[in-house]
């Protein structure tokens, strides 16, 4: 069957990897894609926006399966829009992503919120504000003890939490975020929230509105610098599966959150089909939901798709079209560790266009190199972005793991690479 994929990250070049190794793939499409996804089938130009444009494509190209990456599209409705227009015109075109209704837990932190208080769903305490009643908000801060977290609600490309102890900052900063539009209209309303303590970890979960599987959970490394520290980023690395999340902590993931968000949305008459990715925080072995993402991570996705033993074409069709009880799911149990290679100046300015040299293997059985700003002139490889290239180890150990990726790391070669040397081994300690 031919596929589109939607998205040019390393993420993508992780689904165009494992969609293209299935034979169920008869032609694989990116848009817009990278030189990493161009191994794997090929990128098209198109308007992600112009969901007309999109619809065009799929009809002229047979496609059969539509795979959005990123949130934006879902966000936008492309589920539903793909799906109308296939019903319209009888032809078989199904989407691996939520409804617009479901996207919102994305797409709107006000939404999730009040989604997860009438769920039932174990999260912090919060309250929304407006232009309307933006002095409540500054009240409301006065009520709270430090840190205090503000929250855009709607998609701000990653950037719109801020948190500060100080809390004539965090009144300031929700008068800039209502009322000078200090993240766009994402900002005209803003979530205050308490502040959660403990150690984050996600889980990832695929559902087909009836049935859902656990793919397993990752650890991320936001931070540009060594120790968690200096400006926030798209990700700097992972690891899968996390050490301290042992099967008592996931049984209650499972039974607290997973179970009852997709219950209440099947109850609400909006069953969600797709990833569903659950950012928590583990307070002393309880989890709460910091967000939810209707989509998988970059870059957790380049950790736990090596792990992923199933037929991605096969997993993808069965949320799709209702069939993921049929789908016999199995998860490596070695340990994957992911290291991002980026160009120096990131999360800043950057300068792009710089030659690579790779002098090993891209891709083979327990190593990997999945390209995201990367793009191939002639011949040559040239960087394109901020995050350049995602490698990642499997292996028996996660010690052995991170060990392994560093040195993979070190091979993806231009100049003004970057990379942490210590993606995981903070959690060496809870066991290996
Ligand atoms: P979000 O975009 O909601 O994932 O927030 C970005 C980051 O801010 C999270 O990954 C957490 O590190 C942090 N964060 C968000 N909300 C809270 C909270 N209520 N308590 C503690 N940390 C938080
Ligand atoms: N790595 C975090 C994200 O994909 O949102």
């Amino acid at each position: 069957m031919n596929i589109l994929l939607l998205g040019s990250g390393g993420r993508e070049h992780a689904f165009a990897h494992f969609i293209n190794k299935s034979s169920l793939c008869t032609q694989l499409f990116i848009a817009p894609g990278n030189a990493g996804t161009a191994t794997c089938g090929e990128n098209i130009v198109l308007d992600l926006n112009d969901f007309d444009a999109v619809w065009d494509f799929c009809s002229t190209h047979n496609i059969k399966l539509v795979v959005p990456g990123n949130e934006d599209p879902l966000v936008a409705g492309i589920t539903d829009f793909i799906e109308g227009k296939a019903k319209e015109t009888n032809r078989e075109i199904a989407v691996a992503g939520p409804s617009k209704f479901g996207a919102q837990l994305e797409g709107s932190k006000d939404f999730s919120k009040a989604f997860m208080m009438d769920a039932g769903i174990p999260t912090a305490a919060y309250k929304t504000f407006t232009a309307e009643n933006v002095h409540e908000g500054s009240d409301f801060i006065d009520t709270l003890e430090p840190p205090f977290v503000l929250k855009a609600d709607g998609l701000a490309a990653g950037k719109g939490v801020i948190i500060t102890e100080d809390k004539d900052e965090a009144k300031a900063v929700l008068k800039e975020m209502i009322l000078e539009q200090k993240f766009g209209k994402s900002s005209a309303k803003v979530v205050i929230e308490e502040f959660l303590k403990g150690i984050e970890i996600s889980v990832f979960v695929v559902s087909d509105g009836s049935d859902y599987k656990i793919l397993g959970s990752a650890k991320d490394y936001k931070r540009i610098g060594e120790g968690d520290t200096g400006l926030n980023t798209g990700g700097m690395g992972a690891i899968s599966p996390v050490p301290f999340a042992d099967a008592t902590f996931m049984q209650k993931v499972e039974d607290r959150i997973v179970k009852p968000t997709l219950d209440a949305l099947r109850n609400s008459g909006n069953p969600y089909k797709g990833f569903l990715f659950l950012g928590l925080m583990n307070n002393e072995g309880e989890p709460q939901v910091i967000e939810y993402n209707v989509r998988m991570g970059d870059p957790e996705t380049e950790a736990i798709f090596p792990r992923l033993k199933t037929d991605m074409v096969s997993m993808l069709m069965g949320i799709a079209h209702g069939n993921l009880a049929n789908i016999d799911f199995e998860l490596d149990s070695r340990c994957a560790a992911t290291v991002f290679v980026v160009s120096e100046g990131y999360p800043g300015s950057i300068q792009k266009g710089k030659k690579m040299i790779i002098g090993i293997e891209t891709i083979e059985n327990t190593q990997y190199i999945f390209h995201a700003g990367v793009k191939l002139e002639g011949m040559d490889l040239l960087t394109n972005g901020g995050r350049v290239s995602a490698v990642t180890v499997l292996e028996d150990t996660l010690e052995l793991a991170i060990t392994r990726a560093q040195k993979l790391a070190s091979e993806v070669k231009f100049e003004g690479a970057i990379f942490r040397r210590d993606i995981g081994l903070d959690l060496l300690k809870y066991g290996n």
